[in-house]
């Protein structure tokens, strides 16, 4: 028996684009597998009235980046009363801002690494370059990690040793999008914690600590298999992972986020886990962190894809 039609949003403009059709290819495999009509979408100019047309029972948004991960397609989606996957609009445009996430983390007590936030325009119009010799003092000292404010797979991202540096990496940051952080890098371990709703409430994920062999989780120890080892569930301390569970569900709850999100936080040497970033549509490739989470409590992908968009079939977008 066919079940209902799912168009699954692949693709896009983003700088994720690659990473997105990787997600959105195995999605759909998925859905089909289990007995889905699956209709794949790029989004082009007719996404509207394609959506329109045939009328999808839900969307399942295996976009990244930019628009497909910022709010602009989930509010498109509740406009045409169609419902998706993943967080709502409020939740994906705050958790999409890191510059606007810190700020909520630090207002809720949250630990995040210290940061400062610049705009191209306060470079441009207020020479905000005259003032770099504060950053050590207003961070914590270096090195630092500049990054743009919006962007995923660390693109964009860079470590910084010394002061010498940081005028480039901020250009480059800034290369990205109009708002680039400064965050003080933190030694420690490397953990997303992923938080799955499919109805019964937030539940989490066992913790996965990344390792990546050139010590930097960037783009290439992202989607680069064998590049980056994986710990599910990360080897922590009983006390650690209770911690660490409770964060990412504080964090899930305090963004608002529905159905799915993934806490990305570093723990430091000092035991304080710190929270970088909450991630709306987590990746769903061959190195994925939500699907190697859910494998280790015996969901598998096609039931992960599966029960994410059973649980929004029911709701009316
Ligand atoms: N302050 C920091 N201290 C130590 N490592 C950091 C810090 N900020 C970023 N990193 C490293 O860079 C990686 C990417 O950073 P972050 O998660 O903030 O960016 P992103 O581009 O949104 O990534 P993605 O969306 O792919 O998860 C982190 O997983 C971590 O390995
Ligand atoms: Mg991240």
């Amino acid at each position: 028996m066919m079940k209902e039609k799912i168009a699954v949003l692949m693709g896009g403009r983003s700088l994720e684009r690659e990473v997105s059709l990787s997600s959105g290819q195995r999605v759909c495999d998925a859905l089909t597998e289990r007995g889905y009509r699956v209709l794949p979408l790029d989004v082009t100019p007719d996404l509207v009235a394609t959506l329109r047309a045939e009328k999808p029972d839900a969307v399942y948004i295996a976009l990244h980046g930019k628009h497909g991960e910022d709010g602009t397609v989930q509010e498109l989606l509740e406009f045409l009363g169609i419902p998706y996957t993943g967080p709502g609009v409020a939740a994906s445009a705050l958790a999409w801002d890191k510059a606007v996430s810190k700020r909520l983390f630090e207002r809720a007590g949250i630990p995040t690494p210290p940061w400062v936030t610049f705009t191209a325009d306060a470079f441009k119009l207020a020479g905000a370059a005259t003032a770099l010799d504060l950053v050590p003092g207003a961070v914590g000292g270096f090195p630092v990690v500049v990054k743009p404010a919006e962007q995923g797979s660390a693109l964009g991202l860079a470590r910084v040793d010394d002061a010498a540096a940081l005028p480039d990496a901020l250009l480059s940051a800034l290369s990205y999008g109009d708002t680039a952080i400064v965050e003080r890098w933190i030694d420690g371990v490397e953990l997303a914690v992923s938080v799955l709703d499919t109805g019964d409430g937030p539940s989490v994920l066992p913790p996965v600590e990344m390792v990546p062999a050139s010590g930097l989780f960037d783009f290439t120890a992202m989607y680069t298999p064998g590049e980056t080892e994986y710990y599910v569930p990360a080897r922590l301390s009983d006390e650690q992972l209770a911690e660490v569970t409770a964060l990412a569900a504080r964090v899930h709850d305090l963004l608002g986020c529905e159905r799915v999100s993934r806490v990305d936080m570093v723990l430091g040497h000092d035991d304080v886990p710190y929270v970088l970033e909450v991630n709306t549509s987590p990746g769903m490739t061959e190195t994925s962190l939500l699907p190697m989470a859910a494998a280790a409590v015996g969901i598998d992908f096609q039931e992960l894809v599966e029960s994410m968009v059973r649980s929004t079939l029911g709701r009316t977008a």
